[in-house]
């Protein structure tokens, strides 16, 4: 289903190409119209000529008849286009009437893995996984829905060499004493007390560094040890995953241990390749382009000098089993900012290797900092990072509050899942409609507001219009000649067409937050709307109908948008 601004830039290509092929025919939301091209200025550059004219000229070769209602040159060049209202309703009409509200399917379906959240074993989740796991979640969630095959891959910290001392600590402190902390997900303290006996008892220092070669060398005792503190973990993290409504679960593990197996070879082949430097004992890749302040090129170890393989290795054989094993044509990976070069350098040198063929792409999607109220890095009062499940259920007891100041008469079962839903889509909102490379503070003051750019606003603004509905005792109205005769009215059906293209963009470059800032936005526009133009007691019963139809057009973009960020859309708040 073609969206407005979709034909109107095919339209305008013919009339650019009529001049001179290579313009860019990209139109733009604007105030002033519906919709502007501002290529004319670009091209009448390249031409040396005009700009005014270079845009009257492409106007006279521009077919947009039963389209646009007016197309005229204004100010130094730009194209203003306005809709004609009858193409806005028959196209409002379509969308409403599709019950993928005209999201179509990818035509070219990719297989895209996502790689997000991965926390560490025996550690505790704090925010930064929390961004990695909401923004990665709704990635998942809008390739599925486009078509795509999403493979879901959590990449847990499950190996190395402070499992010899988790491994010991779980020795001392007997396994069922170990399984009960870790089961509840008290993480940190586990970690802490292992680092302290590590640090303050040679003893124990030792043992730890023994067990790290029996480990290596694939003891069946230790490995059954090592698989307590696996298991607990995952089991632990599930549990977080489901109070945060992501589709994770345990199935999609892959921990850094499941490539141990192929790390050899990834040697191997990088010295069969001639790609392989000794550096300093270490056996390195030096990928071309990569360099210190001083100049000198930078190297990814593959081998450190005592033998063991490192993080860049596993993610070397990690690409190896996506294109291989999975098929992947896309790879996303969801990790802090921090990472920026270790990826860019390993991508380097799996494409060297020829691991990764142009055929596939591979991104760091990456992602800003959680910050305190007081902009620094958000810490405990005790400087450790704060518990991620402690912060959502802060966020659950405001939304809690929240409602029951502002909801009368529903049952306490129900107040419950409202308060659930309330309080993480606030807190997954707040996360997702940032601009995923900026920091932001956590404020659950503000998150949970329901009014502003939140997510309970966009949430009662989906209910609310479900309680016309309601209200009225109505039911979805089926059959209906759409008519956009008032501005806001019209600037809704709109706003309803640019639903299908917002999703398009939000995958091109991998940015939840437009699609927040499209629901946002949406919402706002159906305020206006509603408050100008009767619904209930429109004039006549055709005009009832055509505008209840957009409300609930409306209504289900904003549910099924919410959806698509992993945030619920309740029916009442
Ligand atoms: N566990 C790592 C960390 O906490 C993130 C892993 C990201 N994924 C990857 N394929 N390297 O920093």
């Amino acid at each position: 289903m073609a969206n407005p601004a979709q034909i109107i830039e095919q339209r305008l290509q013919l009339a650019f190409d009529a001049l001179s092929v290579g313009a860019d025919p990209t139109v733009r939301r604007s105030d002033r119209c519906d919709f502007q091209a501002n290529g004319a200025l670009a091209l009448a550059k390249r031409l040396g000529r005009n700009p005014q004219e270079v845009a009257a000229e492409i106007v006279s070769h521009l077919d947009l008849a039963g389209i646009c209602a007016m197309v005229e040159v204004s100010g130094p060049g730009f194209i203003n286009l306005t809709l004609d209202d009858a193409f806005v309703a028959r196209t409002v009409a379509e969308i409403g009437k599709d019950p993928r509200l005209g999201v179509e399917q990818a035509n070219k379906k990719k297989t895209v893995v996502i790689d997000y959240s991965a926390p560490n074993v025996a550690k505790e989740m704090h925010v930064g996984h929390l961004r990695s796991t909401v923004i990665g979640d709704a990635l998942a969630r809008i390739h599925t829905h486009i078509g795509n095959t999403v493979v879901r891959e959590n990449h847990v910290g499950d190996w190395g060499t402070p499992f010899g001392m988790l491994i010991e600590h779980l020795v001392d402190l007997g396994e069922d004493e170990a399984i009960a902390e870790l089961s509840v997900g008290d993480l940190n303290s586990f970690y802490r007390a292992a680092r302290v006996s590590f640090e303050g008892d040679e003893n124990f220092a030792e043992r730890s560094r023994a067990r790290v070669v029996k480990l290596q060398a694939g003891d069946a005792e230790t490995l059954r040890l090592w698989k307590i503190l696996v298991d607990q973990s995952v089991h632990y993290f599930d549990e977080v995953y489901t109070k945060l409504d992501v589709l994770l679960n345990a199935d999609d593990v892959v921990g850094e241990s499941f490539y141990n197996p192929l790390l050899e070879d990834v040697v191997t082949d990088l010295d069969k390749a001639g790609l392989l430097v000794k550096d300093d004992g270490a056996t390195c890749v030096f990928p071309a382009g990569f360099t210190n302040r001083d100049g000198d090129p930078l190297p990814v170890i593959v081998r450190k000098r005592d033998g063991g393989f490192g993080y860049a290795a596993t993610d070397l054989a990690c690409i190896r089993d996506r294109v291989g094993r999975v098929h992947a044509t896309t790879l996303l990976y969801v990790v802090g900012a921090p990472q920026s070069q270790h990826f860019e350098m390993v991508f380097a040198v799996a494409r060297q290797a020829g691991w990764l063929p142009d055929t596939v792409e591979a991104h760091h999607i990456i992602f800003g900092s959680v910050l305190g109220t007081d902009r620094k890095m958000l810490k405990s009062r005790q400087g450790d990072s704060v518990k991620l499940v402690e912060l959502l259920d802060e966020a659950v007891e405001r939304a809690a509050q929240a409602i029951s100041e502002r909801v009368g008469d529903i049952d306490d079962g129900a107040k419950v899942r409202l308060a659930h839903e309330v309080g993480i889509g606030a807190v997954k909102y707040a996360d997702l409609s940032t601009e995923r490379q900026r920091d932001y503070v956590f404020d659950l003051d503000r998150m949970v507001a329901f009014e502003g750019d939140t997510g309970p606003y966009l949430q009662y603004a989906h209910a609310r219009i479900r309680s016309i509905f309601r209200r009225g005792s109505l039911s979805a109205p089926e059959d209906v000649a759409v008519s956009v005769t008032q501005p806001a009215e019209r600037a809704l059906a709109i706003a309803l067409c640019e639903y299908a293209p917002t999703l398009v963009e939000v995958l091109s470059i991998s940015a939840p937050s437009k699609l927040c800032a499209y629901l946002y936005s949406l919402a706002a526009t159906f305020t206006t709307f509603y408050e100008q133009c009767p619904v209930l007691r429109a004039e006549d019963d055709e005009l009832r109908a055509s505008r209840l139809f957009l409300c609930e057009t409306t209504a289900r973009v904003l549910a099924q948008g919410l959806s698509l960020l992993g945030i619920a859309a309740p029916e009442q708040m």
